[in-house]
């Protein structure tokens, strides 16, 4: 019932060239097959020359972050609006966005707000770090980070959010977590929690990923898990071969 979602987070890499280099190639490579979504989360310098590249593949594109901020003067930022010229999605609360830029709960709350206003969609990032796994913490860090995200968000489309469970020891680590521990994780915290929030037939209904060295040797034990809708990909959706590799894992 929930359509699978592959999504490339491409972080800091690749000029506008090589972008637009690899895009060619997963055109090629997804052609018009509509069985699974695929979003590309490039940098913003790219974004608008893939977006003319994109426009008859059924390839998403999203943004890697925007401002809270609608507009002013807030230098170097960029708005929801802005981002929503060329995409239809945006990472928020990625952990190296949390980690590295400070980001908080009530940050990340603000601008999955500024998304839904321009009907971005957001994919709302949670995960735990390794000493909160092994003192038994997982779920709570978990479910806090979906509470306090969430607050008072209004969603009348189930849709119009997608939630990637990455336990930040998994990413780029080489190290996933195991798809059953996955599994388990997302039908009994992440669901859980969203239907604490919206209900049990909105959280049914919600997309949820997992990320954190997700490559094509370990995709398909993911996806046969019911829980898991699909993958956030880092390193490997740098290369086409390997993410389209991993796409291959859900047909
Ligand atoms: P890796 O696939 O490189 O572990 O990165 C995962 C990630 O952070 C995607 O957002």
């Amino acid at each position: 019932m929930r359509k699978p979602l592959i999504a490339g987070n491409w972080k800091m890499n690749k000029t506008e060239a090589e972008a637009i280099s690899l895009v060619r190639k997963l055109i090629q490579g997804v052609k018009s097959q509509t069985s699974v979504d695929v979003l590309l989360c490039p940098p913003f310098t790219s974004l608008s020359q893939l977006h003319k590249l994109l426009v008859s593949s059924p390839i998403l594109l999203g943004a890697q972050n925007i401002s809270e901020q609608k507009a002013g003067a807030y230098t170097g930022e960029i708005s929801a609006e802005m981002a929503g010229e060329f995409c239809s999605h945006v990472l928020l609360g990625h952990s190296e966005r949390r980690a590295i830029f400070h980001e908080s709960d009530e940050l990340i709350n603000q601008k999955i707000q500024s998304a839904l206003s321009v009907d971005l969609i957001p994919v709302l990032c949670v995960g735990e770090l390794l000493e909160e796994r092994e003192s038994g913490e997982a779920a709570n860090v978990i479910s806090r980070q979906l509470q306090a995200g969430l607050k008072g968000i209004h969603l009348p489309d189930p849709e119009k959010l997608v939630i990637a469970y990455e336990p930040i020891w998994a990413i780029g680590s080489g190290k996933s977590a195991s798809a059953d521990d996955t599994g388990s994780l997302i039908g009994g915290v992440i669901r859980p929690t969203l239907a604490g929030i919206w209900g049990d037939d909105t959280s049914q209904k919600i997309r949820v990923l997992y990320g954190g060295s997700v490559n094509p040797g370990n995709a398909r034990g993911f996806f046969s898990q019911s829980e898991i809708d699909g993958a956030l990909v880092g390193g490997a959706s740098l290369s086409a071969d390997k993410f389209l590799g991993i796409i291959e894992q859900t047909f």
